[in-house]
């Protein structure tokens, strides 16, 4: 296993010396380092009036980590070992018991057939399976959505690793292919849609480059290997997918639109730097097949033979989409952002975006940048870009009587409505989450749900926006 050392020869590496060389190699342009611009805002216009495509499947999303609990029933993942260590999540809470889905299950699946969703995005947990009778829970969860005319889309890795594994070894990557080939085999009759990883790039940054997230590194930009191993990961799953008879592969990525604090130099630069690391360095290699420019070079073994993995052709390509990044040039202090101590020397800096409502979380309401990152997304990859989907995307309010959530989730459908509008092939949307759940190092702090989970009780109760949103799905297209 690697340690926070990693090797001598990376850890000597200049911070950010090979990637802050000129990041042009043009087209593609960068994916979004706008502003914010003249994008119009989505006005008075209620979702639930808006036309979409015949077709467009609505969903909502969840993973195992948040919300199965029965943590004594599986093998331990890296999240169990990192809430073990004091001071890691907010609440000092872990996710042993989180909504105790793995037992109510089948209450959980009737919250979904009455919301009447199409699809239900949910996480297998690569320690359960490990585990005796793992693989059966999920047999079982399937059966029921299936039942229920609930279509299943499981997400293969969320982030809860197994505690033995480490995404620094390449080795992982192999061993995720054959774990995957295992699921796809048991659920492949029933199963039409599938993820292969969510957010590499939020797994990088949190958990080994800031150790904010599992597994805890602080590895800053000597944790880019885990970044290249999990792509490599996606790109043999989805061929172990396709080996197993698996159609309509995608991956759930998460993306900011990055908008300069201002128009020096300085803050473009440091822009366009963020827009690389969050953006395209996983985007890229996706979609184009090769990394943006000064990257491939820092990546661990045969690259250029990788990369013809890591590109294998995909259905569609989620997109996760939360809010807008402000960025500007680098400070020599550590700085506090959304909850994140960020170190000195890092070669950018995160600011506020003034003027917007903000969640729970502190993050900023900003829908039309949900149209800029999906027309964006689409005028930069043009045809080799899959059709898209926002595999999730939600807010944080306390309380049932949630309009706030209402707002945003109707602003943010009508947001996507408008990249439809501008051309951007977009499939499906996800809402996050169906109901409160352990937040990572948030612990049960944020309550992103349309279903209210009592935590000591386990009640569930349906929120104002779940109202809200089966209205919306009733309504006549
Ligand atoms: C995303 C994660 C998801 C959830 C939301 C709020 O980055 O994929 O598990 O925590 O944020």
């Amino acid at each position: 296993m690697a340690t926070d050392a990693g090797d001598p020869a990376s850890r000597s590496r200049p911070l950010a010396d090979p990637l802050s060389a000129p990041l042009t190699d043009p087209p593609p342009a960068p994916l979004s380092v706008s502003g914010p611009g003249p994008l119009p805002g989505p006005g008075p216009r209620s979702a639930a009036r808006l036309r979409f495509p015949d077709g467009f499947l609505w969903g909502v999303s969840t993973s195992a980590h948040q919300i199965e609990g029965a943590a004594g029933e599986r093998e331990p993942s890296v999240w169990d070992v990192f809430t073990a260590g004091p001071g890691r999540v907010k609440d000092g809470s872990t996710a042993a018991v989180a909504c105790d889905h793995y037992h109510r299950y089948r209450e959980d699946v009737a919250l979904l057939a009455g919301l009447g969703v199409d699809a239900y995005r949910f996480s297998v947990s690569w320690p359960r399976v490990n585990s005796p009778g793992g693989l059966d829970f999920y047999d079982r969860l399937v059966d029921e959505l299936c039942a229920a005319g609930v279509r299943p889309v499981p997400t293969l890795f969320h982030w809860d690793l197994p505690a033995s594994l480490d995404w620094m070894d390449r080795d992982t990557a192999e061993r995720f292919a054959a774990y995957v080939s295992v699921v796809a085999g048991r659920l492949g009759d029933r199963v039409t849609k599938w993820i292969t990883l969510n957010e590499p790039a939020e797994h990088t940054l949190l958990g080994h480059a800031l150790g904010a997230h599992a597994p805890g590194r602080r590895l800053l930009f000597d944790a880019l290997p885990a970044a290249h191993h999990q792509l490599l990961a996606h790109g043999l799953a989805v061929r172990a997918l396709r080996a197993a008879g698996a159609q309509d592969i995608g991956i759930a990525n998460s993306h900011s639109p990055t908008w300069p604090a201002s128009g020096s130099p300085a803050d473009v630069e440091a822009a366009d730097f963020y827009d690389l690391l969050l953006n395209r360095l996983f985007a890229d290699p996706l979609v184009l097949g090769a990394y943006p420019e000064g990257v491939g070079e820092l990546m661990p073994g045969d690259v250029a033979a990788d990369l013809k993995v890591i590109s294998e052709p995909l259905d569609w390509y989620g997109v996760n989409y939360y809010a807008p990044a402000r960025v500007g040039a680098p400070r020599d202090t550590e700085t506090e952002f959304g909850g994140l101590t960020l170190p000195p020397g890092l070669p950018f800096s995160l600011r506020e975006i003034e003027g917007r409502p903000v969640t729970d979380f502190g993050w900023p309401v900003v829908p039309e940048a949900l149209t800029e990152l999906l027309t964006d997304l689409s005028a930069r990859y043009g045809e080799r870009l899959p059709p898209l989907v926002v595999t999730e995307n939600g807010c944080s309010y306390e309380g049932v009587d949630d309009q706030d959530r209402i707002a945003y989730l109707d602003a943010h459908i009508s947001a996507v409505h408008a990249a439809l509008e501008a051309g951007a092939d977009v499939r499906g949307y996800f809402v996050w989450s169906l109901m409160d759940n352990f937040e990572w190092a948030e612990g049960y702090t944020r309550r992103f749900g349309l279903v209210h989970v009592d935590h000591v009780t386990q009640r569930r109760t349906p929120k104002a926006s779940y109202h809200w949103f089966r209205e919306l799905l009733r309504a006549p297209r």
